[in-house]
């Protein structure tokens, strides 16, 4: 067993798991923080994406371990006041989601994107979001609530 500090959303937390038990086993199962789903479990569908350091990783390949020094940021993280981040509010005006699974893990993405690139073009936000599956086929919607919120100026 390793003894973790983890710094999440802002807060530290001390786990003590197995060295390489994945991030998003630890946000899910100790921290209760459950926005970040379990796709594929193989890093192909980008449901579990996180930002670590504001860089978008894939949670259920990232060891713990490796995160540890680091920020986390979670879903859980975006909204503030009871306010939620123009990225959650673009996907709700352009209803963005069927379902919904894939969702987080497309907002988290989306957001590091904002934060590098302010204004993206359809190419870049193709690129961008390309390891993000969306089961449900909402693409379209997806690409169009990302522009929706970069008019909005969303960055972080
Ligand atoms: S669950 Fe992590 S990439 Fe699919
Ligand atoms: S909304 Fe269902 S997987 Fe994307």
């Amino acid at each position: 067993m390793a003894s973790l500090t983890l710094l999440v959303n802002g807060s530290e937390h001390k786990v003590e798991v197995p060295p390489s038990e994945p991030l998003l086993y630890i946000l899910r199962n100790h921290l209760d923080l459950t926005g970040t789903k379990y796709g594929c479990g193989e890093g192909q569908c980008g449901a579990c994406t996180v930002l670590l350091d504001g860089r978008p990783v894939r949670s259920c390949r990232t060891p713990a371990q490796s995160a540890a020094g680091k920020r986390i940021e979670t879903i859980e993280s975006l909204s503030a006041n009871g306010e939620l981040h123009p990225l959650q509010r673009a996907f709700l005006e352009e209803e963005a989601f069927q379902c919904g699974y894939c969702t987080p893990g497309m907002i988290m993405s989306g957001v590091a994107l904002l934060a590098s690139k302010p204004r993206p073009s359809d190419e870049d936000i193709f690129q961008h979001m390309n390891g993000n599956i969306c089961r449900c086929g909402a693409y379209q919607r997806i690409v169009a609530a990302i522009h929706r919120a970069a008019g909005e100026g969303a960055k972080s």
